[in-house]
């Protein structure tokens, strides 16, 4: 069991925080908004009757058990106190992070390792010297506490002790940490759906399918591979022959990365800005945290379809 502390209670701090609880850890949890880490009790409590109810975390997990587990604070230094590994997640800003960060050079304990949920930028520069020998970069996907990539990704001098303890930790936790050899924005699997996320665009602003149509095509065709064989087992069960031949004909352009979509754009100024506003590309009357929780409930039996199953392809097969 570690003790660990995590720095910002909004749409990622708090999950995480549930994470490593459910994985058997103590954890401290602030937010510089006292609503936020107010509510953060109740958003816990919620995703965890759900992962109860649908097996993904032990049945006897109450409210209470998780309030022992969880503990929030509003002041910084009693929260890392006696940390041994500080999450940061707070807003995406490069000036509040780096202050964050002159206050933790301070405060926090000299053996904590310090792990940034930051999504795309370089922390590394942000961070002071003091810290760097235990600085890496620690990057979740929402919900967390069902999806269980992790980029992990070393600072330029973290030692690699510091490295190996994170990435057992998150294995024990039943999370699939992947390290990359340097930052990129993006890390992979955001690089790979932003290079989705330009096709779906160009398909539905170019009129050549609808959204619902688009959505069946990723469903159908593309997904029902993915969860099993990847992207290189499936060339290898391609054959890299053909591979080879679409390269050489070389058929493909990609379109080009464009700073607004029409429909978008339309979509956003009508107010249907997703789930939460009851409509975005789809309608979705009814309560939004039902919906969340349907999500979350289809995705769990898919994770647990998936487990049984197993996939094809493993990172002790690869190159
Ligand atoms: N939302 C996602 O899907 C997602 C996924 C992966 C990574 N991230 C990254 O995780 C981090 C947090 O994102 P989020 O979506 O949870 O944002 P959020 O806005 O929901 O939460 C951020 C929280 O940080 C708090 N905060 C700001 N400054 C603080 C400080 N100095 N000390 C303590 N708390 C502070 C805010 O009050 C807020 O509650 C960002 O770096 C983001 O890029 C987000």
């Amino acid at each position: 069991m570690a003790r660990v502390a995590v720095i910002g209670a909004g749409t990622m701090g708090h999950a995480i925080a549930l994470v490593y609880a459910l994985g058997g850890h103590q954890v401290r949890l602030t937010d510089s908004n006292m609503m936020t880490l107010d509510k953060a009790q109740g958003l816990m409590e919620a995703v965890l009757a759900t992962l109860v109810e649908g097996g993904e975390a032990p049945p006897d997990w109450t409210s209470a058990h998780l309030a022992q587990m969880v503990t929030r604070h509003f002041s910084l230094e009693e929260t890392v106190e006696g940390a041994e590994l500080i999450i940061e997640a707070i807003i995406e800003t490069p000036n509040a992070k780096a202050a964050l960060y002159r206050q933790l050079e301070a405060c926090a304990p000299a053996e904590a390792i310090i792990a940034s949920n930051t999504s795309q930028l370089d922390i590394f520069p942000l961070i002071p010297e003091g810290l760097q020998s235990r600085a890496l970069i620690t990057h979740w996907y929402t919900p967390p506490y069902l999806v269980d990539l992790v980029d992990v990704i070393a600072g330029p001098q973290c030692e690699a002790e510091h490295v190996a303890t994170v990435t057992t930790q998150l294995r024990e936790m039943g999370k699939q940490p992947i390290g990359l050899k340097k930052f990129v924005p993006g890390y992979v699997a955001n690089r790979i759906q932003a290079a989705i996320g330009l096709e779906v665009q160009a398909l539905l602003d170019e009129g050549v399918a609808s959204a619902a149509e688009i959505d069946a095509a990723i469903i159908h065709g593309l997904a029902l591979r993915i969860p099993i064989l990847g992207f290189y087992a499936k060339a290898d069960f391609t054959g890299l022959p053909l591979m080879q031949a679409i390269k050489r004909n070389n058929s493909y352009t990609p379109p080009t990365p464009k700073a607004q979509s029409p429909i978008l754009d339309k979509l956003i100024t009508d107010g249907r800005t997703g789930v939460l506003a009851g409509a975005g590309y789809y309608d979705w009357p009814g309560d939004a945290a039902a919906l969340f929780e349907a999500r979350d409930r289809k995705l769990m039996a898919l994770k647990q379809a998936l487990r049984e199953i197993g996939t094809m392809a493993g990172l002790e097969r690869t190159l």
